[in-house]
Order: C-alpha cells, then sequence, then structure tokens
C-alpha cells in the first residue's frame, strides 16, 4: 500500500511551527516536530492536528522531545538554533548554533539514514557544513534553504515596483545567505520581459540592496527573524522532493568546481528531486555578477573558516 511521505521538523518555534503548517496544509507528509521544550512540540502538533479536519487534509502530526518518532523519516528540516535579534548579524549565532545543529545531526544519522536533509539555521551556509559534517550524508543529501526566501522577497518588490502579479516575476539570487547575496538581475523577468526593460536602474539597484538586508528589515520589524516566507520556502523544497518534481531552485549546495568555487556550501540553482539536489545548474552570468558571486563566496569562506576555530 502507497504511503505518505514522513518529513520530520526539528525546532517547533517560529520556522518550524510554521513550516509544517504549511506541509499539513499542502497535504503533503505526515508530519513529526521536535523539539527540547516539552510539552511544546506535542501541543504545537495536536493544535495543528486539530486544524485538519476544518482544512480537510489527512495528515497525521505529532510532536516530541526525542528522535524514536522520527526514524525512518524521508525529509528531515532542521531550524533548531536561536534566531537573530536586532543589531546582530547571522554569523553572530555561529558558535551557539554549531553545537545544535550538530549535535541534532548526529541524531537524525542514526534515526533516518536515508533522509535527505534541509538545512534551515543560520548562519546558514557554515551550518550546511556542519551538517554535512555530523551526518556524514552525502552532498546531495544535505542542502540549504536560503535562495528560495531570498529571491520571494526580490520577486514581491519587483511586483511592487512594476504592478505585475508576482505569478508572473521570474528571479534568482545566489551566493551566500548573507548581506553580499547576489540577486541575478541579467536572469530576471516579468512576464518574459526583462527587468531592465520595465524598471530604471536606480529602482534595480534599491531593489537588489533592499533583497540584501531582507532579513534585517524583518528582524528590526519583528525583534526576531521572520518566519512565513521561511516557513513556505523550506515547504516547497519538500514539496519538490517528496514528489520528485526536479524544479530548478535556488538552494544551499557543495559546490565542487561548479561557478569556479570549491569546497563550499553556496546558494545555485538546482534541480531538486527524489534524489535530493540532483544536479547544480549553470546559468550564464554578466561580468558584474561573477565578480559578486566571488566576493558573496569569500564572505562565506571566511564564516566557515571560523568554524574551525569555535569549540
Ligand atoms: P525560534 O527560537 O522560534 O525556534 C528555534 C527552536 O529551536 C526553539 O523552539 C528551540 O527550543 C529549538 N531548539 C534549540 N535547540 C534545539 C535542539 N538541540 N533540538 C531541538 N530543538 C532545539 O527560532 P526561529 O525563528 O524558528 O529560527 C530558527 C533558526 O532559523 C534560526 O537560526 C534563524 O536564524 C534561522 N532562520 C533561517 C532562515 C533562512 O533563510 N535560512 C530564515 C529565518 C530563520
Amino acid at each position: 500500500m502507497p504511503r505518505r511521505d514522513k518529513v520530520t521538523v526539528v525546532g517547533a518555534g517560529n520556522v518550524g511551527a510554521t513550516c509544517a503548517h504549511w506541509l499539513v496544509s499542502k497535504e503533503l507528509a505526515d508530519v513529526v516536530l521536535v523539539d527540547i521544550v516539552e510539552g511544546m512540540p506535542q501541543g504545537k502538533a495536536l493544535d495543528l492536528m486539530e486544524a485538519t479536519p476544518v482544512e480537510d487534509v489527512d495528515c497525521k502530526v505529532i510532536g516530541s522531545n526525542g528522535y524514536d518518532e522520527t526514524a525512518g523519516s524521508d525529509v528531515v528540516i532542521v531550524t533548531s538554533g536561536i534566531p537573530r535579534k536586532p543589531g546582530m548579524s547571522r554569523d553572530d549565532l555561529l558558535a551557539t548554533n554549531k553545537k545544535i545543529v550538530g549535535s541534532v545531526c548526529s541524531e537524525l544519522k542514526k534515526s533516518s539514514p536515508n533522509a535527505c536533509v534541509i538545512i534551515v539555521s543560520n548562519p546558514l551556509d557554515a551550518m550546511c557544513h556542519v551538517a554535512k559534517h555530523a551526518s556524514g550524508f552525502p552532498k546531495e543529501r544535505v542542502v540549504g534553504m536560503a535562495g528560495i526566501l531570498d529571491t520571494a522577497r526580490f520577486s514581491t518588490f519587483i511586483s511592487w515596483e512594476t504592478g505585475a502579479s508576482v505569478k508572473d516575476v521570474t528571479a534568482m539570487v545566489l551566493g551566500g545567505h548573507g548581506d553580499q547575496m547576489v540577486p541575478v538581475v541579467s536572469h530576471t523577468a516579468v512576464g518574459g520581459v526583462p527587468l531592465t526593460k520595465l524598471a530604471s536602474q536606480e529602482a534595480i539597484d534599491a531593489m537588489v540592496e533592499r533583497t540584501r538586508k531582507g532579513g534585517g528589515e524583518l528582524v528590526g520589524l519583528l525583534g526576531t527573524s521572520a518566519w512565513y516566507a521561511p516557513g513556505a520556502a523550506a515547504a516547497q523544497m519538500v514539496d519538490s522532493i517528496c514528489l520528485d518534481q526536479k524544479r530548478v531552485l535556488p538552494c544551499t549546495a557543495l559546490l565542487e568546481g561548479e561557478y569556479g568555487v570549491d569546497g563550499l556550501y553556496m546558494g545555485v540553482p538546482v534541480r531538486l528531486g527524489a534524489g535530493g539536489v540532483e544536479e547544480i545548474v549553470k546559468l550564464k552570468l554578466s561580468a558584474a555578477e561573477k565578480k559578486m558571486l566571488r566576493e558573496s563566496a569569500a564572505a562565506v569562506r571566511e564564516v566557515v573558516g571560523v568554524l574551525t576555530t569555535t569549540a
């Protein structure tokens, strides 16, 4: 008998619980929510389960403080860790989240050895390295969520600027998940018309800048980092993996020579399917974009380098 996929979400805080909400609302998988806070994942799971009759969806949601219930998950989303507060950079979270993500991935390596792992915790690119190391999983099955979120922010601003539906915006944000991320204007269009034909250079520059600082803008407003769009972005990755859609999405993948970068996790377009990262798609970039990508890679390499010096 066919069974529904099983997805574990580790960290039942803002992003984790919201991601579970999106997954259940799409009737995509049975969900296990894991958190260290006693009662909280169980309570959120029960609450979400009790929404299923209203939403007319048929998924099981359970909460746990351990990993027994997560056994044999197809996908695990790691959102455990501290978020930013105003004035903090993502890199300020490194030492704390390294320990959390490392211990979580050591657990899920035992309980779900065949899972595809989606990392959400920040600093994202560095946490992908931690997860890859702690799990020992092949690079295809350790992937980070950042590009879909950053691209969604860019697309929102483009839709406002041009008056077009968000559905007609095609965009791509690559590079590290930091202020040096690279919105790829040369591959951005609205209904097939290049963005450069629809908006002034000044307006494009402003949208690029707002996208790069998009996470910080929300931290300033909310006092913590965002969760609706991050949760939706992680759920879209689950969608593509569980339904083997093989969508081309900007995700954080381990590069081994692609885009001139070796041995580093960074945001690039990937084909995401049942096997995880099935291909790294090579885009033709302008000279300016290539330069920005190199600068972004250097910034990521600096943070990843700090990993080896933190206990
Ligand atoms: P939150 O504080 O609301 O939730 C984090 C949860 O992790 C808490 O409930 C906490 O109890 C739990 N946790 C801590 N240690 C754990 C462990 N060892 N095992 C299981 N659970 C544990 O934080 P929020 O807003 O959900 O953010 C989570 C992470 O996601 C942060 O690091 C944040 O910076 C990152 N983030 C990344 C984004 C991206 O684009 N990649 C976007 C938004 C947030």
